[in-house]
């Protein structure tokens, strides 16, 4: 189903009327790009100048990030690949790197949630899926971009974890276990990057003010859910040379959920 779109990248500006381009002619790969959250970051870096290339699966979405992106557009690219795939993936980051010469950031925003059943009634395909969809996406991508990254020396990568990575309620094992293992990958290959100018951090979001959320639980008080543009701007803030003495981090957004 198609997802609504609630804003259009009309404007340049930020909420003061100053100008931003902090990623101007910046290279910026969102997998996972037209997702509910992977949507506003997609967005936020477009209103930078950053050249953002995404993935995406439904083309339907992809159409209508690119009509959110309004006059920002052409700095959009979109591929549909899956991210669990590594030699689709090696693919992807080849053209990235053919069409652009360089990869400057990377944000995982692939992901997905299985939750209300207990783990000895958890189907083994579900489990699977958590693991792929939640730590094997953030291993394919990022084993195939920090080469690249590390020719140019720098880079940042950010990965979207959970609360649930370390919070971890009943009925919900497969995807706690996800979560708690891409913060441990991450967190290792941040130690492998000691030094080199590439930055790894992982964020870790609770609940999230999306269309998706506000469907599935329609009485729930969405006043109080982080939004996407907010969580958007700390992984902006992340890539930032603001950022760069911020290396293996795990960072909440969760605000007060
Ligand atoms: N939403 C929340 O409340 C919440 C809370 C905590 C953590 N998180 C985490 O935040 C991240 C983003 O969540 P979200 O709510 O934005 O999820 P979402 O709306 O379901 O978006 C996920 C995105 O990943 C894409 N995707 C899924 N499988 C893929 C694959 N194999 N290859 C390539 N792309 C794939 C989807 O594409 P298609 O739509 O085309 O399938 C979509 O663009 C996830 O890691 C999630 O676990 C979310």
């Amino acid at each position: 189903m198609r997802r609504q779109v609630n804003f259009r990248a009309n404007s340049t500006s930020n909420e003061k009327g100053q100008m931003n381009g902090r990623f101007a002619g910046k290279v910026v790969l969102v997998a996972g790009g037209t997702g509910g959250l992977g949507r506003a970051v997609s967005i936020a870096f477009l209103q930078e100048r950053a050249k953002v290339v995404v993935t995406y699966r439904k083309e339907e979405e992809f159409v209508a990030l690119k009509n959110a992106a309004g006059p920002h557009a052409s700095l959009l690219r979109g591929h549909q690949v899956d991210v669990t795939n590594e030699s689709a993936v090696r693919q992807l980051i080849e053209r990235v790197l053919g069409e652009h010469g360089r990869l400057d950031a990377l944000v995982n925003a692939v992901g997905a949630y299985a939750g209300g059943v207990k783990l000895w009634e958890l189907e083994p395909s579900v489990f699977e899926l958590m693991l792929a969809l939640n730590l094997r996406s953030g291993y394919v991508l990022s084993r195939t971009v920090v080469p690249a990254m590390l020719k140019e020396g720098s880079g940042a990568i950010i990965n979207v974890a959970s609360k649930a990575a370390f919070d971890h309620a009943g009925g919900a094992a497969a995807y706690a276990a996800s979560k708690a293992a891409a913060v441990a990958m991450m967190d290792s290959l941040a130690e492998d990057l000691k030094g080199t100018g590439v930055r790894v951090n992982s964020i870790l979001p609770s609940i999230i003010d999306t269309e998706a959320n506000r469907k599935a639980m329609p009485i729930a008080d969405f006043a109080k859910w982080p939004k996407p543009e907010e969580i958007a701007r700390v992984i902006l803030f992340l890539c930032s040379e603001d950022a760069k003495v911020i290396h293996g981090a795990a960072i909440p957004v969760y605000g007060n959920t």
